[in-house]
């Protein structure tokens, strides 16, 4: 994520995403519970805090995640097989994906999918220069949308598509399903999908999990009301809002809010929009899961899990899943 170059996208692809971005704002803004999407979270400065959320004593998911991972590389490997191309969401954060990709054995080729051009050219020319003879095929898509795999130079003997960090998390309920079914259509049959799911646990650990003591995942949070009136030319007043993270039990997730201080009113695009004190904007869900929780939505889609691999304390799990069903790309 250290990598600035290639910042021109073409103007009218920027205009596009700039509209949409603008779109999904006031869209969010303006329902009775305000929200905005968290995938609007990682601009520089956001992908900046994140990585230093990653650092924190109180995150525990991505040194969880990669001990895992580290303890269990072989059996990992064992279960993609050789030949394999690995299609990953997200071509955020190198870490895990380097641990697999020096470990896999004759991998036919890496595909990074992601929406950012910039990431993707970034993580495409630090990994080619890493993994000489690895074939590696950026695609630069939206998590859902469909797109040809287009033909390898080696032919592979299974797809297999990684999704670590727990991201699937950030999907409510029946998003999350399709996401898996549009997964399964990209693995095909026989497929398997490496996926980072995080687990129920005390609500205490997620509680400082989202509320660092150094204040910065509310910098994060708040980092999407600076983007906004960076990008959208808006006027948020952001000594007004405050971050606010809490875990809900009932429905197994931690949410992010930015609560109102006070009684203000925001513009945007000509839009006068109105903020009650103690008023709040969704921000995040990260879903917790329970392994039986994930095994049945995973089910429902045709996916079976095959492997679980966890942690001492099981707060985090790998799992490799198999599709069973039939759907293709
Ligand atoms: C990277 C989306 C999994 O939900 O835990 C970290 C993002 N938000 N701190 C998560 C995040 C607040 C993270 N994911």
């Amino acid at each position: 994520m250290s990598c600035k170059e290639d910042k021109q996208a073409p103007s009218d692809d920027l205009k596009l995403r700039r509209d949409r971005f603008r779109a999904e704002v006031l869209s969010g803004l303006r329902k009775s519970q305000k929200e905005l999407p968290s995938k609007y979270f990682y601009d520089e400065q956001g992908s900046r805090l994140f990585e230093h959320i990653c650092a924190l004593d109180e995150y525990y998911i991505p040194r969880t995640e990669a001990v895992i991972m580290e303890t269990h590389i072989e059996e990992i490997i064992e279960r993609l097989g050789p030949n394999v191309l690995l299609i990953e969401y997200g071509s955020g954060n190198c870490a895990k994906t380097r641990i697999l990709l020096s470990h896999l054995r004759e991998p036919a080729a890496y595909m990074p999918i992601d929406i950012s051009q910039e990431q993707l050219l970034c993580t495409t020319r630090e990994l080619a220069a890493d993994y000489h003879g690895l074939e590696i095929i950026p695609v630069c898509a939206d998590y859902t949308s469909d797109f040809e795999l287009p033909v390898l130079k080696r032919p592979s003997a299974r797809r297999v598509v990684y999704f670590p960090g727990s991201t699937i998390g950030n999907f409510d309920t029946i998003p999350a399903k399709h996401f898996l079914e549009h997964i399964a259509g990209v693995c095909g049959p026989s497929g398997g999908l490496l996926i980072g799911v995080d687990l129920k646990k005390d609500p205490d650990v997620l509680h400082y999990a989202y509320n660092d003591r150094q204040g910065v995942t509310a910098a994060f949070n708040l980092n999407l009301l600076e983007r906004i009136n960076r990008e959208l030319n808006c006027d948020f007043q952001l000594e007004w809002f405050e971050h606010y993270a809490f875990y809900n039990p009932r429905e197994g997730r931690v949410e992010m809010h930015l609560v109102s201080l006070r009684d203000q009113t925001v513009h945007l695009d000509g839009m006068t929009i109105p903020f009650a004190k103690s008023e709040s904007i969704w921000t995040e869900s990260s879903y917790k899961f329970s392994l039986d929780d994930f095994q049945q939505m995973a089910a429902g889609v045709g996916f079976k899990v095959e492997r679980i691999w966890t942690d001492e304390r099981q707060w985090f799990a790998i799992q490799y899943l198999v599709n069973t069903a039939g759907a293709t790309l």
